[in-house]
């Protein structure tokens, strides 16, 4: 018999992708999701890709009475990967409660209810914006972690310490934290990828924008770094990969594998690049010369940050494959998919 995986947030950006893997792999895929930044339709998508079509709940996991009404229709769920929360960095200064209250409240109600139903395994998404600017690079797992300098970013510290306690006083519930580094580029189906609200944050989709002539340039955020062009190092890693570790770490937990009750991974190539490299990588791979200026610092940028995932590469077994050409392949291609309606 298939296992059941609740995919929390499962036809959003990396979610999607992670269902497409856990299908690939025979897991039987249950998403909830309230589209509040994505599509019922992303479904279909996935059944595209796979030949299976996931099942889809329409719920909020803040309600605590929904959520548990779904567990007592669904006894057979083995394990639960939780994407489902907010990301937005600016907007998280300007609505934390709303943060916390969405990103918190969900993860307090999954985990209260792993404990009541005896769901023994949850992996969450966490991120590197917990170690902050860290002192030494490649950075560990275990970097100190530097105070959060926005409500986003503290939502997944808070996030691995409810965790971390909740593992601690509930030996039913094993956990697994995979913090990622930065997610870029779309499936090769081109049927699934990452669908901005509005101005987009993150660099690769405001670059596949411009180059789509939907912004007129994109702003380099400051070239006055301790770098060897000025620009930010980040380790920039295709979407795919990162949801392959997912099913990895599923895995783990699943056969009983895992050496601590909770367990953090980096999740990144350990290659550090800039942006202007990633601009670089953008021109090569789809031909377009790309329209940017250097402007100020963004407040609150991590000057370089970039991954040693050596623990996750021996402990999972896991390592990235796509080299960051190919990973802004498919962003390109994405962005000419949705733009022309393919999908
Ligand atoms: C940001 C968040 C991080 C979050 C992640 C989610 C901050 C400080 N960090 O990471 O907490 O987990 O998004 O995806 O906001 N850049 C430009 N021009 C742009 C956009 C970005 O030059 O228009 C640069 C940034 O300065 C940075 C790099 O591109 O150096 C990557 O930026 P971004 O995609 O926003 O990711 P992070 O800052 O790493």
């Amino acid at each position: 018999m298939k296992r059941k995986i609740l995919v929390t947030g499962g036809t959003g950006y990396i979610g999607s992708h992670t269902s497409v893997e856990l299908i690939n792999e025979g897991f039987e895929v249950v998403i909830i999701d309230n589209l509040y930044n994505s599509e019922a339709e992303v479904t279909d998508r996935i059944q595209q890709i796979t030949g299976t079509k996931p099942s889809l709940e329409i719920i909020d996991i803040c309600d605590k009475a929904k959520l548990e009404k779904f567990f007592e229709k669904n006894g057979d769920i083995s394990a639960i990967i939780h994407f489902a929360a907010y990301k937005a960095v600016s907007e998280s200064v300007s609505k934390p409660l709303d943060y916390y209250n969405n990103n918190l409240v969900s993860l307090i109600n999954l985990l209260d209810l792993m404990k009541r139903f005896n769901v023994p395994d949850i992996v969450f998404s966490s991120s590197c914006t917990v170690y902050g600017q860290p002192e030494k690079l490649p950075v560990t797992e275990d970097a100190p972690l530097q105070p959060a300098t926005s409500p986003y970013g503290n939502t997944k510290q808070v996030g691995e310490e409810i965790i971390r306690d909740a593992t601690f006083a509930h030996k039913s519930i094993k956990a697994i934290a995979l913090r990622y580094f930065n997610p870029i580029g779309a499936h090769p189906s081109g049927l699934i990828g990452e669908l901005p609200r509005g101005v987009p944050e993150n660099l690769v989709p405001f670059i596949t924008q411009t180059a789509y002539g939907l912004r007129d340039e994109l702003k380099v955020f400051g070239n006055d770094y301790d770098t060897p062009d000025g620009s930010c190092i980040r380790d920039y890693l295709h979407v795919v990969d990162l949801a392959k570790a997912h099913v990895v770490a599923v895995k783990r937990l699943l056969e009983g594998k895992s050496k601590k009750d909770f367990e953090v991974f980096n999740l990144g190539t350990g290659n550090g690049v800039t942006v202007l490299e990633a601009i670089s990588s953008f021109e090569r791979v789809s031909g377009i010369k790309l329209k940017f200026r250097i402007t100020d610092r963004r407040p609150g940028d991590i000057e370089k940050i970039w991954a040693d995932p050596s623990f996750a590469n021996k402990e999972l077994g896991w390592k990235t494959k796509s080299t960051l050409d190919e990973a802004m392949k498919t962003a390109w291609e994405w962005e000419k998919s949705i733009r022309t309606k393919k999908v």
